[in-house]
Formats: structure tokens, C-alpha cells, sequence
């Protein structure tokens, strides 16, 4: 098997196209999305953590196309007009017809060229575009539906770039171009461009289907189910019956279809009626640091500035331990079932009570970081900061006098008598401070004014279990509606500085195609808890073995009762919560050991295989590139899978350092020979046929089309 460094010489430089580079080809990539410089949820993080691998392939022949995003380009895209003809040329001739267009650089690593097409300017073209899109697709667009027309005039703007680059590259020599389509949002300009039978390979990743996230927010035993599903009633019942079309069309108009796990894959093969092609599971750009222990050390840091958060946010009623409390949390867009958000609390509810009966002096506090609606923070969060901050800086100021007074004293020559240490005046300013940090409430469950208070899923879940922060409650709640940053003046923390500060990330989901937060955890060694219904939970117990050791926790939501699960989840966390902290400091370095599993440097070989195999659905002359490539054994990655102790913890005798036990306990080699089939077991075969669903719905419009 080759090595992970043999695979990035293959994948960059020279094993196919005879050593040509992409730009000596006249290759090109266009990836399409409407999460392109614009966050809205994972979407984003694949196709920004992706950018560096895929341009050490493309190099400047590889472009995002996405929607255009006042604020979003204000702060992350440095504007320029392109320096390659061919897009300048494309995007002047959009211009010359009103379509507000903007180039530039994304200002994330590997710095890639941006084109972002203006949805408003293009706007007064929606009914005659609504109008072609029927006549060739056959999808009628609802007038009320925003978000369908928003992508249909991406679509089109999309398309039409698409159109007249491809005429403008191919003048030079001939091309091959590859555009690459992330979900339904975007799937228009794939449909147009395939009916218009373009000389473009034309790939489709679904990173969910529609009909899969309405039916599980509802009470549907989805998974069970999935074969009886009348598709036609149920996204009409939900009007995204024209959504559904669109997806539904992407999925069959692509020379290659994919999806990011294989839970989803099925998912596909009976709500989109395609299997997928190829799986494309999604990768991360993993942060290697000079010190072995760097991570370790910013948990340290970032623990920190959550205690001084919790030190203000439970004034009055900080009576526990902090260097016995463990911060737990979940986060992500607020699908309150879907990501298991009312597992997680249920769940708590009984910690909480496992905790109080087992008489454990721990505490838990657990973070909900789920954007919605708020009118603000609300007063009693703010003053539970300002009170901490007003004893702490009252407690700088006595301690700067008192060191003067001291030095003073000693200078002369005598030893200080404590009277002489803390003045009267001292004492008075303190009890200021503490009669100032009496309350008469509990400290609040929610950091914001939430616009629904009384409706708010999450609010009702922590009221009908009565977490409200009680002293006596070991496991105390802090809902935070809203995504962190820095800039905040409450808890000024980006995500990721949150994340290490945390120890463990608990993602209950129900629906996850894949979910990133838990992958997120894990190449920052931070331990998480998944379940057996996302990609991520199914990726890491089929690559893994025995995950638990590994600090991956998977709870079983497939073939359990949800009251089975939710006692699996709390016995989980329980079990985490009577770990010491040399086990925690040991269970983070095996986390972190991981990393390399979920690096784009090993999974980005998906990708490329997705778009080899464009290649050679669209140029015959491939084909013979695509043989050698299937043949190839790829190296695996070297997990640490194999024949680890089942415990997460190190023998209880067990004393040293951090770097002791990081020596003591050491990756397994690269090469072993279980791995790589495991790994291996994640392709989907090279040679499944591509769907003609396509090419018979829509026969009669590819005749006509050109
Ligand atoms: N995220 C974030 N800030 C937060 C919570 C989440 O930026 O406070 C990001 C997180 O880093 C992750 C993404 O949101 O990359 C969520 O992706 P995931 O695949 O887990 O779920 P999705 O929202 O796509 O369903
Ligand atoms: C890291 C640091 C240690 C610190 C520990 C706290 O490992 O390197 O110095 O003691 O974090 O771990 P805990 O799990 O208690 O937050
Ligand atoms: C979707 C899914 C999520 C996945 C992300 C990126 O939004 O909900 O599970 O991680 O896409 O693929």
C-alpha cells in the first residue's frame, strides 16, 4: 500500500493526465454552492476546509460560484476583477445585461477565486427564467416560495456563467471542464446545464435530502419506513413538492451522483430514486501543531475563560468546585429533534439525578448553543458578568495597596501586623461587592431574551425536566441562542476556542447526514458523544475499533428504543463524569490520535475519484485513466484502530506527565492490514451504472437543446 504522502503525489501532480497539471490540460473545476463565502451550516466547512487540497490539484483553474452576500463579502473576500479572460470575459458580458457580479479571492486558506452572482440584481429576470426552467424541466416555482426563487435566479445566473465560460476556455485548446453541485440549493444550474446538454461533466452531492429532514422533524420512524414513503404526497403535504423536483432533478441529471455517508446513500436510493455513485465523506483541515501537547494546552486556556464566564453567570450561587466541574455541550443550526437536541436534555435530567443519588461532588455544565430569534441578552446574564468583574478588579485594586503597604513596611524594617494588611476600608469595599452578589433568582437557563419564550422547544424541554440551575442540581443549563464570537460581551469565545475549553460534545442526532461538530471535536481531541444514525457516528464505529477506547462515543438510535438510548446516553456521560483528570488528559490524546482519519489529505481522494469519473462519463478518453485509477490500491489512513485496551482509562496505578503517557501510548503502524480494508470498505463500487432516469424524463429537451 502506498503511503499518505504517495497519495498526494498521485492526487496533485503526476500519476494521470500524463503529468500535466490542470492548467497545461485547459482543466477546470467550478464548485457550486450557495454556502460559498456565505455560513449558513456544514456546507460551508466542507467546501472551505476543502479549498487548500483541491487547489494544490487546480491551482488558479479552480473557482467557487456562489451567492452574492453583502456582509459575508464585506469581512471575508478581498474584490478584484479576475486576472483569467475567460472569467472576466463571462462575468462582463453578465454585467452588460444588469446581473451584479463579483470576483475576488475568499480570504480563508488557499485563498480561492470567488465569482458571486447578485440574486437582487438579478431579479427582474425570475418570471422568464421560471418560465424556461418549466418549459425544460417541467418544475413549476411557486410565486411565494423566497428561498426556491432565490435559487432559481442562482441557477439560471449559474448556468448561464457555466455557458459562456465553457465558449470562452474551449477558444485556446480543448477543455474539460468540471462543475461541482452541492444540494438542492444549487441543483438548478446542473438541471439547466444538462438539458442543455453543455460540454461539462456535471457532478451532484447531496449533504441531506429535503424530504428526509421534514419527515424526521416530524414523528415519522423514518428509517423503518423508507421504503413505503408515498414521496409525492409527502412533499406536497409540506409544500416542497417544487424543492423536492429540483433535488430530485439534480440527483438525476448528474454524470455522477454523491452523498457524504453511506446512511444517506440509502436514504437517496429510495427519496431520490438514485443510488449513489460514489460516497464523499467529508474531510477536515487538520491543524498540526510544532508541540505535541499544543492542544492539550489550549483546553488548558480556553477552560479558563469558561470558568470566568460560569465564575460571573452563577454569582451567588457559585458554591461548587471548578476544578471539579465538566463543561459538556451541543451546538448546531436549531433543528431541536433532528439534532437530538431533546435527547440531550432528557438525558441530562437523568445525570442529574445519577450524580445527586451517587453522591458525586462533580458538576456538569452543559452548553446549548442553538441560534433562534432573541430580543438580546438578557439583564440578569450581563449583571452576573459585571458583578464578577466588579469584585475581581475591587479585588486587584486591595491587592496592589496591600503590596505597597507591605513593601513600605518592610522596607523600614519591621513585619507587617494584619491590621496593618487589610484596612477597614478594605473590608467595607468587599462586603459592597458581596451584598452586590446576592440574588433572589436562580441563575438563568438562557443567556437571551428568546423571541418565543413560551413555544421555544428547547426552553419547554429544560422546564418540563426542571433543569433551572438549583443549587442542589449537579448538572446546571446554559442556553445560548445564538452562534458564539468572539466580539460577544458576554462569553467572547469564537466556536472553536469554545470547543477546546469544553471536554466532551454531545450530538444525539436523529437526522445527520454527517454532522461536523462531532469531527470537529475529534481533530481538536476533544472527546464526543454521536449516534449510530449520522455519518460521522456510522464512519467512525465501521474505521474505528472499539471508539469508546477513542473517547468516540456512539449511542445506539437505530435499533433501540428512544428510552433505551437515552439511558445509554446518560449512563455515557455519567461514566465520563467519574473519570480523573489524568484519564480525561489521556482519553483527549486518543481522541486527537484520530485526526488523521478525518484530514481532507486522506478523504479528498473522494472527491477526486467523483470527478475522474465526470471526466470519463464526459471525454471516452479517460476511461482508460479511470481503469488504473479504480485498480489502485489506496493507502489507508493509520488509525489507531487495532487491538486497543477496552478501557478509556490507563491502569489506575498509572502516574506520569502528559508526554509520559503520550510516549507510553502510541499511534499503531500505518500499514496495518485490517485497516485498509476496513478503510476500503467505505467505496462504493466504481461501476455502478450511472441513472438514466435523466436521459428518458428528459429526452425530448436534450433533442432540442443547442
Ligand atoms: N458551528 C459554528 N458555530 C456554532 C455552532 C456550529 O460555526 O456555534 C458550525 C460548526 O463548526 C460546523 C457547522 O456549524 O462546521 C455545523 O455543521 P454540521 O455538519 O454539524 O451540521 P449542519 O448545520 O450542516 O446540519
Ligand atoms: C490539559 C493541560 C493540563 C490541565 C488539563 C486539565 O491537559 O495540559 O495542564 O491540567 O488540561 O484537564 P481537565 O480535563 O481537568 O480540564
Ligand atoms: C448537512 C447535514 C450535515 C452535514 C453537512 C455537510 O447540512 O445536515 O449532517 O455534516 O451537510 O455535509
Amino acid at each position: 500500500a502506498k503511503s499518505l504522502k504517495t497519495f498526494q503525489g498521485i492526487h496533485f501532480e503526476n500519476c494521470l493526465d500524463n503529468g500535466e497539471t490542470a492548467e497545461q490540460m485547459n482543466k477546470w473545476l467550478l464548485e457550486v454552492s450557495w454556502e460559498v463565502a456565505n455560513k449558513v451550516g456544514g456546507i460551508y466547512t466542507v467546501i472551505r476546509s476543502k479549498v487548500p487540497i483541491t487547489k494544490k490539484e487546480y491551482g488558479n483553474n479552480y473557482i467557487c460560484l456562489g451567492p452574492y452576500n453583502d456582509s459575508f463579502v464585506k469581512t471575508e473576500v478581498e474584490v478584484s476583477e479576475s486576472k483569467i479572460d475567460a472569467i472576466r470575459e463571462t462575468v462582463n458580458e453578465m454585467k452588460r445585461y444588469g446581473v451584479h457580479v463579483v470576483t475576488g479571492n475568499w480570504l480563508i486558506e488557499g485563498f480561492p477565486q470567488v465569482v458571486l452572482f447578485d440574486i437582487g440584481s438579478a431579479a427582474h429576470r425570475l418570471d422568464g427564467w421560471k418560465g424556461d426552467f418549466f418549459e425544460y424541466a417541467h418544475i413549476g416555482i411557486p410565486y411565494h416560495d423566497r428561498e426556491s426563487n432565490d435559487a432559481l435566479i442562482f441557477g439560471f445566473c449559474v448556468f448561464w456563467f457555466i455557458g459562456t465560460f465553457i465558449e470562452q476556455v474551449k477558444k485556446i485548446k480543448k477543455s474539460y471542464v468540471i462543475a461541482h453541485f452541492h444540494e438542492w440549493l444549487a441543483g438548478v444550474g446542473l438541471v439547466m446545464a444538462r438539458l442543455r446538454g453543455y460540454d461539462c461533466g456535471l457532478i451532484f452531492t447531496t449533504h441531506a435530502t429535503l424530504l428526509g429532514r421534514y419527515l424526521c422533524a416530524g414523528s415519522t420512524d423514518f428509517y423503518n419506513r423508507l421504503s413505503h414513503f408515498d414521496l409525492d404526497k409527502e412533499a406536497g403535504d409540506r409544500q416542497i413538492y417544487h424543492r423536492y423536483c429540483i433535488e430530485r432533478a439534480a440527483a438525476s441529471c448528474a454524470h455522477v451522483f454523491t452523498t457524504v455517508s453511506k446512511i444517506t446513500g440509502i436514504e437517496s436510493e429510495f427519496l431520490l430514486n438514485r443510488k449513489p455513485d460514489l460516497l464523499t465523506p467529508n474531510g477536515l483541515n487538520v491543524q498540526t501543531f510544532a508541540a505535541l501537547h499544543e492542544f492539550q494546552n489550549l483546553h488548558a486556556q480556553n477552560k479558563e475563560k469558561l470558568n470566568a464566564f460560569v465564575r460571573g453567570h452563577f454569582y451567588g450561587h457559585y458554591d461548587f468546585d471548578l476544578d471539579k466541574t465538566l463543561y459538556f455541550f451541543i451546538a448546531g443550526r436549531y433543528e431541536f429533534s433532528n439534532k437530538g437536541a431533546d435527547m440531550f436534555i432528557e438525558s441530562l435530567a437523568r445525570l442529574n439525578h445519577m450524580l445527586k443519588s451517587s453522591g458525586s461532588d462533580v458538576t456538569i455544565v452543559a452548553f446549548m448553543i442553538f441560534p433562534t430569534p432573541t430580543n438580546n441578552f438578557n439583564i440578569e446574564s450581563l449583571r452576573g458578568q459585571s458583578v464578577a468583574k466588579m469584585l475581581r478588579d475591587t479585588v486587584q485594586n486591595i491587592q496592589s495597596d496591600i503590596g505597597k503597604r507591605l513593601y513600605e513596611i518592610c522596607l523600614k524594617g519591621c513585619l507587617p501586623k494584619p491590621e496593618q494588611i487589610l484596612h477597614p476600608s478594605d473590608l467595607i469595599e468587599l462586603k459592597k461587592c458581596i451584598y452586590a452578589s446576592q440574588r433572589s433568582s436562580l441563575p438563568p437557563i438562557c443567556t437571551h431574551n428568546v423571541c418565543d419564550d413560551s413555544t421555544d422547544p428547547i426552553l419547554g424541554a429544560l422546564r418540563r425536566c426542571q433543569l433551572f440551575n438549583a443549587r442542589y442540581d449537579r448538572v446546571k443549563v446554559i442556553f445560548h441562542p445564538e452562534f458564539l464570537r468572539s466580539t460577544s460581551p458576554l462569553l467572547p469565545l469564537d466556536y472553536e476556542e469554545f470547543v477546546r475549553g469544553c471536554h466532551l460534545g454531545v450530538f444525539p442526532s436523529y437526522y445527520e447526514p454527517w454532522g461536523y461538530t462531532p469531527a470537529e471535536c475529534t481533530v481538536m481531541g476533544v472527546p464526543n458523544i454521536s449516534t449510530n444514525l449520522s455519518g460521522f457516528g456510522c464512519f467512525m464505529e465501521e474505521h474505528v475499533h472499539e471508539p469508546q477506547t477513542y473517547g468516540i462515543y456512539v449511542v445506539d438510535r437505530r435499533y433501540k428504543s428512544p428510552e433505551e438510548s437515552v439511558h445509554q446516553l446518560a449512563q455515557y456521560m455519567f461514566d465520563f463524569s467519574q473519570l480523573t483528570r489524568r484519564q480525561r488528559i489521556i482519553l483527549r490524546n486518543r481522541t486527537e490520535r484520530l485526526s488523521e482519519l478525518l484530514d481532507w489529505n486522506t478523504l479528498g481522494i473522494y472527491y477526486y475519484r467523483a470527478r475522474q469519473m465526470a471526466l470519463q462519463r464526459t471525454h471516452p478518453e479517460f476511461e482508460e485513466e479511470l481503469v488504473k485509477l479504480t485498480n489502485e490500491t489506496f493507502s489507508a489512513p493509520s488509525t489507531p484502530a487495532v487491538s486497543r485496551s477496552s478501557t478509556p482509562a490507563p491502569p489506575d496505578h498509572y502516574e506520569g506527565s502528559d508526554d509520559e503517557e503520550s510516549d507510553q501510548d502510541q499511534p499503531q503502524s500505518p500499514h496495518h492490514h485490517e485497516e485498509q480494508n476496513s478503510f476500503e470498505k467505505i467505496q462504493t463500487p466504481a461501476d455502478i451504472k450511472p441513472s438514466s432516469t435523466a436521459d428518458e424524463r428528459y429526452g425530448p429537451h436534450l433533442d432540442r437543446a443547442d
